[in-house]
């Protein structure tokens, strides 16, 4: 437990303010009590939507059952820019003990989506305050089913982001002290990809492998030649892994089975890299079960792209923050992923960390976020929102004044 030197809660701050982070804690733990797994948000949904139109926000059509996207419209002349803030739990058991646990069992807010939702609302109630000064629209995307990486394409699908400029996203860090934020350019999260691979042999019984092809040799043989992608093949300074999490093959001691199966994951931060993988992968499987007389197919099943922080807008992001009175440090990279790159895909991107108090890692039963961090969190993204803009992003038709 820390106490901030930079910046605290209480002393120095308005009345306001304190007024505003005890409404945020109401909303948070609101949130934290009623987890609901991806495309199952209907209460969360709900629950987001009247607090936005008590406040006279206005909600934009979705055609989607769950999620929603508000929006603010500046009065002056700006771009438009949104903020994501995912809004599904996880299918975890709580333990952290907290007086607002979970209410279902099973269920947990685990990744922190409650802040991140709770931190989305306050931005938007900051805003619509301020929207005499605001130069330009910002759209808030309460997304779906994040947990299952395909809830921003989801998003995309509609035209709701047809005109957004920048993206902002926002992640709970148990790995920094509240007050502190994490921040860099270029990638910060991982492409994530999964494959499949059937090796297939010719069945047998166990005590006669010379009349059949066993699938089992070929398999363990692949096992171990994909790890020298990342040894053999992909530049040493580039963060990049492969697991084979799943192995399955054969049903009884005494009988060769016909096929096997191995099902993992690649993670990389770099375009070329992930093309790389899905080649070598391909090739090794199909050449090593040859060599062995059996024959591979290989299922390649994308998922988010690596998400890349623009360089202006962390550069930006940083300065805000530091403007405000949080430390700013370099934002931890992982081979985690998360589907706010897809949204990179039409606009520059920025995804900050927010520590939120040190402790239990994310996707833990004993994740907790301090909630003293809410209404900061909501101030700090409000002014990054709030402020004229004059990015030039490396994308050419990017220019947003
Ligand atoms: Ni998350």
């Amino acid at each position: 437990m820390c106490l901030m030197t930079h910046f605290s809660i209480g002393k120095g701050r308005s009345a306001m303010e304190g007024k505003m982070q005890k409404k945020l804690e109401e909303i948070f733990e609101w949130f934290h009590r009623n987890p609901e797994l991806s495309y199952e948000e209907y209460r969360t949904t709900e629950r987001i939507r009247q607090l936005l139109t008590d406040a006279g926000i206005e909600i934009l059509p979705l055609p989607l059952e769950t999620g929603l996207v508000a929006v603010i419209r500046g009065e002056k002349e700006g771009p438009v820019q949104a903020l994501r803030c995912d809004i599904d739990a996880l299918p975890i058991m709580e333990e952290t003990g907290l007086p607002y646990s979970s209410e279902t069992p099973g269920r947990m807010h685990a990744c922190g989506h409650d802040f991140h939702i709770t931190a989305g609302i306050g931005t938007a109630l900051l805003l619509q305050e301020r929207r005499r000064e605001l130069a330009g629209t910002v759209k808030l995307l309460f997304q779906p089913g994040e947990e299952s990486s395909l809830g921003a394409l989801k998003i995309l699908e509609t035209d709701v982001c047809d005109d957004v400029q920048l993206f902002w996203g926002l992640h709970a860090d148990p790995t920094n002290e509240a007050g502190v934020i994490g921040l860099r350019e270029g990638a910060v999260a991982a492409a994530v990809d999964r494959f499949v691979i059937t090796i297939k042999g010719v069945g047998c019984h166990g005590a006669h492998p010379d009349d059949g092809v066993d699938p089992i040799p070929a398999a363990c043989a692949i096992v171990q030649t994909l790890q020298t992608i990342v040894t053999r093949n992909v530049n040493a300074f580039h963060p990049s892994l492969i697991s084979v999490t799943r192995i399955e093959a054969g049903n009884t001691w005494n009988v060769i089975p016909e096929t096997a199966e191995l099902e993992g994951t690649v993670r990389t931060m770099d375009r070329a890299d992930r093309e790389l993988f899905e080649k070598k992968v391909e090739l090794i499987a199909r050449k090593t079960a040859e060599s062995y007389g059996a024959q591979a197919q290989v299922q390649w099943i994308p998922g988010p792209p690596a998400v890349i922080n623009d360089e202006e807008m962390a550069e930006y992001a940083a300065q805000t923050a530091r403007r405000l009175g949080f430390s700013v440090v370099p934002e931890e990279q992982s081979l985690g992923g998360d589907d706010f790159s897809f949204y990179e895909e039409k606009a520059p991107c920025c995804y900050i960390k927010i520590g939120t108090g040190k402790g239990q890692l994310i996707h833990q039963p004993g994740f907790a976020v301090e909630k003293s961090v809410l209404a900061p969190t909501a101030e700090y993204l409000a002014e990054v929102l709030m402020n004229q803009i004059k990015i030039r992003t490396t994308r050419s038709s990017a220019l947003v004044i």
